[in-house]
């Protein structure tokens, strides 16, 4: 089977069809109004991604609640934002009724942005902090995801994203930092109780199983006491958990499970892998492989750093041109069993049209993703994010920022 052949093939997830292996990864482009409503640049984003043609569309993470946002123009989904969700969810269909489209829920916990946010926290690690979450306070915000789940159910989504990675809430929680004796800390049974009590309160508040329940998972966070490591004083890597968390979602009603790594705002070469680093996108490719041998094969993973592998011009070594490009690479980790998706981020922002061009045989009108990590710069500035290198207001966004704030250094050297 040719790679396109394989990259093209569609596949099963829950109760729906994907057309293809493509994933378009959540990616938060900070650019909505004042009440967390998505703005016409939003819907233009994700109606350009329907158009491209993936099998499933991740939206940006959107937060359960005001409060615990991490940008300042970050997506919301609370009642009031009900109506423009449904509205939008309504135009992205439209503009592709075949592609699926889920929500990723967030509640950004101890990276709540305090100059517009409340910290809360399970239990604070040095130089982060916030007010320390009750369980009271935490039957509150798993109200709220179910609330969420709801809104975006009948906002017409085909599902959502439990986001347990990248130090958000659901990662602080579950790793072994939580090491508070309280109902949601210490034992692994009481760390998972929170991911566990909340996919099934969803999966109760919406029974209509054509709803995809999925969540994505930081294999492991790389500092002492992240999630994936073996203890709450010990960095070094330990998949005995993160395996048990994603084996008790599947039991619970997750149909896919997408596979990440690290904490952003400590680890931000794991999450997102830098140009000068391209080997660090195969740890990835290892985790999203033990994720697979973990899980039953009808339950879907997607894997994550796809984008260092661009057209081959990947400063990666022992590897041909040609077999190290996206297209070639991402279909032969799915020959060979690696994952069932191949998730798109920075990717997407430089060619959302990337399947609809292999399906068209126009693979030479792709445009790779430079690996610049100026949309990271951006977001972190707190700007609106898009690719500075093919889209002209994103770069005049970049010059206006680095005018008023500064140059940032994001990348690892
Ligand atoms: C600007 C930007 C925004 C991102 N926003 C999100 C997000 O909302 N949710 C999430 O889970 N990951 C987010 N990520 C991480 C990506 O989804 C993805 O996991 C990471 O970029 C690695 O994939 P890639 O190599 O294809 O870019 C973001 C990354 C970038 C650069």
């Amino acid at each position: 089977m040719s790679c396109k052949e394989t990259l093209l093939q569609p596949i099963k997830i829950g109760n729906r069809i994907a057309q293809n292996r493509f994933f378009i990864q959540p990616m938060e482009c900070n650019k909505e109004d004042e009440t967390g409503n998505p703005s016409s640049s939003t819907l233009q984003r994700y109606c350009d991604l329907a158009k491209g043609g993936a099998g499933m569309v991740s939206l940006e993470a959107i937060t359960v609640t005001r409060e615990s946002r991490a940008r300042d123009n970050q997506l919301t989904i609370m009642p009031q934002n009900q109506e423009a969700l449904t509205e939008f969810v309504g135009k992205v269909h439209e503009a592709n009724p075949k592609t699926i489209f889920i929500f990723q829920l967030t509640h950004s916990g101890e990276i709540s942005n305090p100059d517009f946010s409340k910290r809360v926290t399970p239990n604070p690690l040095p130089g982060y902090g916030g007010e320390l979450l009750t369980e009271a306070d935490v039957e509150k915000i798993m109200d709220s995801y179910v609330t969420a789940a709801k809104i975006a159910y009948k906002a017409g989504a085909d599902g959502i994203d439990m986001k347990l990675c990248h130090g958000y809430l659901g990662s602080q929680m579950i790793r072994p930092h939580n090491d508070r004796d309280w109902k949601y800390g210490g034992s692994w049974e009481n760390r998972s109780r929170f991911a566990f009590e909340l996919i099934e309160r969803i999966r109760e508040a919406v029974p209509d199983e054509k709803f995809l329940i999925g969540s994505k998972v930081s294999a492991w966070e790389g500092f002492p006491g992240g999630f994936g490591t073996e203890g709450p004083h010990s960095p070094i890597m330990d998949l005995t958990e993160p395996i048990k968390l994603i084996k008790g979602l599947e039991e619970r009603g997750a149909s896919f499970i997408i596979q990440s790594a690290g904490s952003p705002s400590i680890t931000i070469s794991l999450t997102q892998v830098d140009k000068h680093i391209p080997y660090y996108a195969y740890m990835h490719q290892y985790w999203a492989k033990e994720f697979r041998k973990a899980l039953k094969p009808e339950t879907v993973v997607i894997g994550s750093n796809f984008s260092p592998f661009r057209e081959g011009k990947n400063g990666l070594c022992a590897v041909t041109e040609e077999e190290s490009s996206l297209l070639n690479y991402g279909a032969w980790c799915i020959e060979n069993n690696v994952t069932d998706m191949i998730g798109l981020g920075r990717q997407s922002f430089a060619d959302p049209y990337l399947p609809k061009k292999l399906e068209e045989g126009r693979e030479d009108e792709i445009h790779y993703c430079l690996l610049c990590d100026s949309c990271l710069e951006l977001l972190i500035q707190q700007s609106r994010v898009g690719c500075c290198v093919y889209d002209k207001e994103a770069h005049a966004e970049l010059v206006r920022t680095r005018k008023e704030k500064g140059a940032l250094k994001v990348s690892h050297t």
